[in-house]
């Protein structure tokens, strides 16, 4: 089935905040944010700024009718600054005109004066100082101490990876509107209508009901809405109550780019021990996350960073340690793979290591340790249905391994200044939010008397095709036609207490809840046929390809003759469902429990081609045997591989996130920060559907496939690193992310 936004999306019909009619009297909001990264605001003048033409409005932190408060996991983080500013772009004042233009013209008359205070961007320098958010999170299993002495083989080293900018295409943004009794209606670009009813509440000082959060779909989320919309949609709606205007803030490039927080950047120390047989014995690691100003979602992707940090492989003895550190940059968030792809990136570059160390292939290391059925995860969890082996061993046959070994080998033999490499990159991702209470949905369904369906989800839709697999679930479980069933907006109105949709969890939990809904009114239309048909049984009655079924026969009622008679009998044809993943539960006092429903696996070959003179490369093949489970939408999860794997590689290879040392974004435009495009991906993708049919806790046995391919693009910096040392020998020990032409070069003359 086709993904049903194709239509619009092809005609360029479809709505976001941006395209949404403009109300008479809207007000357009611009965010005065600050000029430095840390400092003691001493002067706040904006009188000057509201004599100009068309200013209607001027909010700061004093006009604050609630709480001044966005702070999620932790109350850190004001909606507008008082008294200090702690990152460069951080809200201080929102001004409302009468034209977006005159918003941010009156942007420069306000003036502002600043007693810098010290800034820190570094988070190795934050944890020295003692600016740490939280606690440090250490999980444990078995006993390095003693492993150590166990170990023939020992290294240490370091890793470093850097931040992501999502670039989602539609920037963050809302339109609210003012109701009567001090209510708010919103339309939001986020992942989270709760989280944003929530926050709008919190610092309007009204309760949740009086906040309806609308969401049609997201140009893009990537995770930057999940927790980050909700400070644009906040200051949207207190402009909207202050002026009782309707109030419309949509973020330029620029400003987005400027003011949202990225993926964090972790550095890391690593230990790793091997025995004779080259099996993980120990692995120790000390990760330092750059969390930015404030906890935002940090906490939670620290968590992730732990859970994933032996990404697809069984280690016996761990001691994984993690701290956020407190740095002035903007608040770094949830980024597909929430803090998992760092963990890998981070026992990649360990195994590599020791690889390097030992003159061995990388992928003796790998394939040695892979998890197998009743191994134990650090957290706890044991592992069932495991898919590492099962992908990897078909990855090295259906693409024939040895194969493109030789080709490369032979190619490097007969080439001085072209390189090729080659990696494997195995990935095993676990699904359901990692905070257990989570991990629940709800849905609510409505059949119209003419037959036709109306579905409301928690899930909010932002390319990854979720309201299409809605479609599907309702369409399969009525036995009718997928035209015949609309997918509404997500609105906290009808669907309430949602999660954002995140954790690739989206279809599962959603899906589910919907399922549970549709099956209601379906034994409720099953019971209506089997009275009126005068049957024995219920088991007689089926719905299928849009006609009523007795006994395996086709009756002369079509699926709108049984709607128009069961309304006529007064049967209900509405109905809610409400779904929890059941067997989930984990403990942070010990660190232990079962945190998932399932795990994700998959294992990709990457091949590339390095230019030693100019320190290019391009990626000539990508090959991928993924665990999708049984699919039911091969079009959309294959593109969600694609997609996850493209935007992974360009997190380690050209996506260069630079602050200064005074906390000012360096790459704040798409002149100077480069995504992978058409002519930087892979000249050949492919994909194949590890066959597999466990039952499991997806949804219609289908996979959660939203952030794991992502881990994918892991394999591009080891099969560049392998390329380097083709030509350069010494060129060893490459951990440092990501691998941009210019360090390329610099490690391919390393002497
Ligand atoms: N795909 C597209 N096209 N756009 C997105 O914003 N977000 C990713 C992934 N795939 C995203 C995407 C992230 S971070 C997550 S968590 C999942 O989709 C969320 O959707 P799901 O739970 O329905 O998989
Ligand atoms: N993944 C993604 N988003 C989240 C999670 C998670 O595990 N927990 C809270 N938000
Ligand atoms: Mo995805 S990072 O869980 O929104």
């Amino acid at each position: 089935m086709k993904n049903i936004d194709s239509y619009t999306h092809t005609r360029g019909e479809s709505i976001y905040v941006d395209d949404l009619p403009i109300l008479g009297g809207t007000l357009f909001a611009a965010i005065f944010d600050a000029p430095i990264a840390h400092g003691k605001i001493t002067k706040l003048d904006v009188t000057k700024a509201k004599q100009l033409a068309g200013v209607k409005y001027i909010i700061t932190h004093r006009d604050i009718p609630g709480e001044n408060q966005i702070g999620g996991i932790f109350p850190d983080e004001p909606a507008l600054a008082d008294g200090e500013v702690h990152f460069r772009g951080q809200p201080i004042a929102l001004i409302l005109a009468t034209t977006k233009e005159a918003a941010h013209k009156a942007l420069k008359a306000i003036v502002f004066e600043v007693e810098e205070l010290p800034i820190i961007v570094d988070p190795r320098e934050a944890a020295a100082k003692g600016e740490i958010i939280g606690s440090v999170r250490t999980f444990r299993l078995g006993d390095v101490e003693q492993a150590w002495k166990d170990c023939v083989y020992i290294y240490e080293g370091r890793a470093d990876c850097n931040g992501q900018e999502h670039l989602y295409i539609e920037g963050q943004g809302a339109y609210a509107f003012p109701v009567e009794n001090d209510c708010i209606r919103i339309v939001s670009s986020t992942q989270g209508p709760t989280q944003v009813q929530r926050g709008i509440a919190r610092v309007l000082g009204v309760p949740m009901h009086k906040v309806e959060v609308d969401v049609r779909r997201l140009g893009g989320g990537f995770g930057g809405k999940e927790d980050q919309a909700t400070p644009f949609a906040v200051l949207a709606a207190l402009g909207a109550y202050l002026s009782k205007k309707p109030v419309k803030l949509v973020l330029d490039r620029e400003e987005d780019m400027r003011m949202t927080g990225k993926r964090h950047p972790y550095s890391a120390d690593f230990k790793i021990g091997l025995d004779r047989n080259f099996k993980i014995m120990a692995y120790e690691a000390d990760y330092y996350q750059n969390a930015g100003a404030a906890a935002d979602l940090s906490p939670a992707v620290l968590e992730r960073t732990l859970f994933h940090a032996t990404n697809a492989y069984f280690v016996p003895n761990t001691r994984l340690s993690a701290t956020s550190c407190r740095t002035n940059l903007p608040p770094n968030t949830a980024f597909r793979g929430f803090g998992g792809p760092q963990g890998k990136f981070i026992i990649e570059s360990a195994i590599t290591m020791a690889a390097e160390a030992l003159n061995i292939d990388r992928a003796i290391i790998q394939k040695a340790n892979l998890l197998k059925d009743g191994d134990e995860f650090s957290y706890g969890q044991i592992v069932e249905n495991c898919e590492a082996e099962k992908t990897w061993n078909q990855a090295e046959q259906d693409y024939k391994i040895e194969q493109i070994r030789e080709r490369v080998a032979a190619f490097n033999a007969t080439n001085q200044y072209l390189k090729k490499g080659v990696a494997l990159m195995p990935i095993c991702f676990g699904i359901s939010f990692t905070n257990t209470p989570m991990n629940h949905a709800r849905a609510l369904v409505h059949i119209y008397q003419d037959g036709s369906v109306g579905v409301s989800t928690g899930a909010v839709e932002m390319g990854q095709g979720v309201n299409t697999k809605m479609v599907q679930v309702a369409a399969q479980t009525f036995g009718i036609n997928p035209d015949r069933i609309k997918l509404e907006t997500t609105n906290t109105t009808r669907v309430a207490n949602t999660s954002p949709t995140a954790a690739s969890a989206g279809a599962d939990l959603n899906g589910r809840a919907l399922q549970i809904a549709c099956k209601a009114i379906r034994l409720r239309l099953k019971a209506f046929v089997q009275k009126e048909f005068n049957l024995e049984s219920i088991d007689a009655v089926n719905l299928q390809d849009e006609w009523v079924y007795v006994d395996g026969e086709k009756t002369d009622w079509t699926w709108e003759d049984l709607i128009l008679n069961a309304f006529g009998a007064r049967i209900q044809l509405s109905e809610k469902g409400h779904y929890a993943t059941p067997r989930v539960k984990f403990d942070k006092t010990t660190e232990k429990g079962h945190p998932f429903a399932y795990h994700v696996y998959g294992t990709a070959i990457t091949e590339v081609t390095v230019d030693c003179i100019r320190g290019t490369y391009e990626f000539d093949a990508v090959h991928i045997v993924h665990d999708f489970g049984q699919s039911m939408n091969k079009i959309i999860d294959k593109g969600q591989v694609e997609g996850g794997l493209v935007q992974g590689m360009g997190w380690l290879t050209m996506e260069d996130l630079r602050y200064n040392k005074e906390g000012r974004l360096l790459s704040a435009a798409l002149s100077t920060y480069k995504v992978p495009d058409v002519f930087s991906v892979p000249k050949e993708i492919n994909i194949k559907f590890l066959d597999t049919n466990h039952s499991n806790l997806a949804i219609m046995k289908s996979k959660a496939v939203g952030e794991p391919p992502l881990m994918y693009g892991i394999g591009a910096h080891f099969a560049i690193t392998d390329a380097i040392k083709a030509f350069n020998p010494k060129a060893i020990g490459l951990f440092e992310a990501p691998m941009t032409h210019e360090r390329v070069l610099m490690a391919l003359y390393r002497k």
